[in-house]
């Protein structure tokens, strides 16, 4: 059976793992940086390509001693090597290939966005969906970088239907959570804060809803917020956070639902995927689910820990495409943006 170390440092998580080529996460171990950015209220590249290098290769050790595999259990390597943060990629995208030359393995670069995609046909001992990904269906892919419908025709081939034309889902959580004086990352805060909020309290724009287009926009709701909020005063912000967070969650969801109801319609597609790290937002969950038994959908969102980055996904990309046959040469490096053959629009 095939089997592959995956590493993922796109972005400020250091993840990797063991998957062989049924899906099976054998081990997956992640360090993330929150701590480290929080003081700045956003990623900081350099101190997030510097953290994957004190943390991956400990990371890379700990799986294997964990797991009792070595190099001689390896079919390949696979490791983000595109888009993402240049320097973090670097880090990678350098030790996977440094690992490969050492232990005489094949390795292949892993576009993080297919990794999502594919995330919700991993398996674990709690996680066995029963879903496969060589037929058609549909994947929303959300997350701090990009919010992207795709048409997944067949396996690695992916259409785009519609993309964001400004801000991604995930930033505009953050970027929301950041003007309500929440910490960063914003996401989770806002969806926990929600919880108890009356999400028709405030009325934040549903972006390109009404448009026969299935594009996304969400830079429109960080202007309606600076207008609320602008007229408020801290302690009203503070006193009302709760039905803020709440109207605004329901607003990106509606958004992000709309689109998928309209792809849905458009394509006659019944299989549908959602990932990303907002994916892991309980609102959007909830909605996903009721909308699938609605229009007798078969819905996959993969567990919180392979909706926000992890190695895991980028194993199952590189353990199906290693079995291919496929492998990346050794003069290909890191990219900050995918290539253009990763996906047809
Ligand atoms: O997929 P991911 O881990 O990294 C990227 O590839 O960007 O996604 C991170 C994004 C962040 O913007 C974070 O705020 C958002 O996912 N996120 C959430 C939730 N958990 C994470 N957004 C809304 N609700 C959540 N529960
Ligand atoms: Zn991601």
């Amino acid at each position: 059976m095939a089997l592959c170390l995956a590493i993922e440092t796109s972005c400020d998580d250091t993840s990797v793992a063991l998957v062989n080529d049924q899906g099976e996460v054998l081990a997956c171990l992640s360090k993330g940086q929150d701590a480290a950015h929080s003081p700045f209220g956003g990623i900081v590249p350099e101190i997030a390509s510097r953290n994957h290098t004190f943390q991956l290769l400990p990371l890379i050790e700990e799986v294997l001693r964990t797991t009792g595999r070595g190099p001689q259990d390896l079919t390949g390597i696979a490791v983000t090597n595109r888009p993402g943060l240049i320097g973090s990629l670097i880090v990678g995208v350098v030790t996977a290939k440094t690992l490969a030359l050492t232990w005489k393995l094949p390795w292949i670069g892993i576009n993080h966005l297919e990794g999502h995609i594919l995330a919700p046909f991993l398996k674990d001992s709690e996680y066995q969906p029963d879903f496969d990904p060589s037929e058609p269906y549909l994947a929303l892919a959300v997350s701090g970088g990009h919010s992207t419908l795709y048409l997944a025709e067949r396996l690695h081939h992916y259409r785009i239907l519609g993309q964001t034309l400004d801000d991604a889902a995930g930033e505009a959580f953050d970027k929301f959570g950041k003007m309500v004086g929440l910490g960063f990352p914003g996401g989770v805060q806002v969806d926990r804060l929600s919880k108890g909020g009356d999400p028709t309290k405030y009325h934040f724009p549903r972006g390109l809803i009404h448009e026969d287009t299935l594009n996304f926009s969400f830079s429109g709701l960080k202007s309606a917020a600076h207008r609320i909020l602008s007229a408020m005063s801290e302690e009203e912000i503070a006193r009302e956070r709760p039905h803020l967070c709440a109207s605004f969650q329901a607003a990106v969801v509606d958004a992000l639902m709309a689109k998928l109801e309209m792809a849905r319609k458009q394509t006659g597609l019944r299989r549908v995927v959602v990932s990303g790290g907002v994916s892991a937002n309980s609102a959007l969950r909830e909605q996903v689910a009721e909308w699938a038994v609605k229009h007798g959908c078969q819905v996959l969102i993969p567990p919180l820990r392979y909706c926000t980055d992890n190695a895991a996904m980028i194993g199952l990309a590189g353990v199906l495409r290693l079995q291919r046959g496929e492998s990346s040469p050794w003069d290909l490096g890191a990219s900050p943006s995918s290539t253009g053959t990763d996906f047809i629009t």
